[in-house]
């Protein structure tokens, strides 16, 4: 979801240059593993999104995003997509028949309050209800555990105003009222389907989302190059997550799993490598320091340690500073990782954006490795990067979100394989990983761009709904079973192949 730059080539010209492949194993470590093994009591999943995988959602500020013709291709998520709340069962059948023990989700606030009166008085909408209800009844008889977003990239509409026309307008996190209502969502959230729910993330991916909407402009509100307009955005939400955090822990106390724990608290970070765009060049490789400093460590400084960097410059000594702020820190019981790919810094060539000081190029890196639909790098080996670095903070990971987008479903076996790989070696090294999440469950709804992108293990029918399981999900399922991925396996894969299409970035 980081979409912010001038492709790589328009902007260099296509200069190839050699990016040092990031070892997980660092010096002195031991050489690759032949074989990498997972527990018995490893989560299998996968993930989706409310907005989108379902019809209807239509009390989000991403609805009336859509409804106002932001979405280049014209598609909607209310015709054509997998409409999961009324495939629930086939949903459930494709967890369950691949051998997957978990699913993540989100439940949409917009649909469940949709209005500020109905919210005010704690009056639910009985459908939006029903159908989450419904939903985790069915997960709890099929034996699959919830993960639950609280916030996957929606807000309710009431929290906005006029979007896109109101762009400069105070939109979402921006308004004095969020933060007090946002936790009584998780409260409300938490008290409803916590009996049934134990695995929580409060928002999904701070910085990508920020991003969208304030940087890129390809989310609402739609701002362009704003970026201490998202900066202000992230703080407002590291604090919101911390009250939700408590709001959760407060309401939360049954165990639904009988792992001792009525609830597992997180954000979905989405975390990175960064590399110099050039490498022999000093000030790249200082900008790619400070891009992984803000995106990779910043917010989650915050709710894990408690430290607070006001002016996001990597030390602690202005007057906004904190250590050890007893109001955000400890608020994360586990990290959770959406990892997807590479990225390339650059401090002078490009869009140089301002405050960060960089321009970010993560489509189209010119480095010679295989390429998704998207245009992005595939790059196992820094699944295993991002896990050492993150299992610095002592807590247990999950892998919330990782995957490609594939029409052809080519390189989605292959993919799986090394991810899997670099995930089972970083646990080897003693990174503790406790699950992994495919992104997706199913083709969906791709944000800004709509249904060119194929994310699913599984696709579906347009028009009967039904989902077909994808020739790649035998490997998943078989990694699944055997609890083992061999570098036997991933020699014997087919080799990856060229993007029969590419899905512009939007
Ligand atoms: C988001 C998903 C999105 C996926 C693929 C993640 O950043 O959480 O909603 O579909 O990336 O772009």
């Amino acid at each position: 979801m980081l979409r912010i730059a001038p492709r790589a080539g328009s902007v260099l010209g296509g200069v190839v240059l050699a990016v040092a492949c990031h070892s997980s194993g660092g010096g002195g470590t031991p050489p690759p593993p032949s074989q990498v093994s997972f527990p018995s009591t490893f989560l299998w999943g996968a993930s989706t999104a409310g907005f989108q995988v379902e019809k209807d959602d239509s009390n989000t500020d991403w609805s009336e995003w859509v409804a106002s013709g932001k979405i280049p291709s014209g598609d909607s998520p209310d015709v054509g997509g997998p409409d999961a709340l009324d495939h629930f069962d086939d949903d459930i059948a494709a967890l369950t028949t691949t051998g997957q023990t978990a699913y993540r989700f989100s439940i949409e606030w917009g649909r469940v309050f949709p209005t500020q009166a109905a919210f005010a008085s704690a009056t639910p909408d009985p459908q939006g209800v029903a159908a989450y209800d419904t939903l985790l009844q069915k997960l709890t008889a099929a034996h699959i555990k919830p993960l639950v977003t609280l916030a996957h990239f929606t807000m309710p509409s009431w929290l906005s105003d006029g979007i896109p026309a109101n762009v400069s307008q105070p939109q979402g996190w921006e308004r004095p009222e969020t933060m007090d209502d946002f936790t009584q969502w998780c409260t409300w959230a938490a008290t409803r389907w916590g009996a049934s729910v134990d695995w929580w993330v409060t928002i999904n991916e701070p910085l990508p989302y920020v991003l969208g909407g304030f940087v890129q402009g390809s989310f609402p509100p739609g701002d362009v190059l704003n970026v201490s307009r998202a900066i202000a955005i992230v703080k407002t939400q590291a604090r919101a997550h911390a009250r939700c955090f408590d709001a959760i822990h407060a309401a939360d106390t049954i165990d639904a799993d009988g792992d001792g724990h009525a609830a597992w608290v997180s954000v979905a970070a989405h975390l990175r490598t960064f590399h110099p765009y050039d490498p022999t060049e000093p000030d790249d490789v200082t900008a790619a320091a400070r891009v992984d400093y803000i995106w990779n460590q910043w917010f989650l400084n915050a709710i894990v340690k408690g430290n607070w960097d006001d002016a996001l410059d990597g030390s602690y000594t202005e007057a906004n500073d904190a250590l050890g702020d007893p109001t955000l820190v400890g608020r994360a019981d586990y990290i959770g990782v959406n990892y997807y790919s590479d990225t390339l810094i650059s401090a002078h060539h490009g869009l140089v954006l301002p405050i960060i000081n960089a321009a970010v190029y993560e489509a189209d890196l010119p480095t010679g490795r295989p390429k998704t639909d998207f245009g992005w790098d595939i790059y196992p080996e820094g699944l295993g990067t991002v896990l050492d670095e993150a299992a610095s903070y002592g807590l247990p990971m999950i892998i919330t979100e990782n995957g490609l987008a594939d029409v052809a479903d080519a390189n989605r076996s292959r993919f799986l394989l090394e991810h899997l790989y670099q995930l089972g070696w970083a646990m080897q090294r003693g990174d503790p990983v406790l699950g992994y999440f495919h992104w997706a469950l199913v083709d969906n709804f791709e944000w800004a761009n709509g249904y060119c992108p194929h994310f699913g293990l599984f696709s579906y029918d347009k028009t009967t709904g039904a989902r077909s399981q994808k020739g790649s999900v035998a490997t998943y399922t078989s990694i699944i079973q055997s609890g083992q991925v061999t570098t036997a396996q991933i020699d014997a894969a087919p080799a990856y192949v060229p993007p029969p299409m590419e899905c512009t970035l939007n």
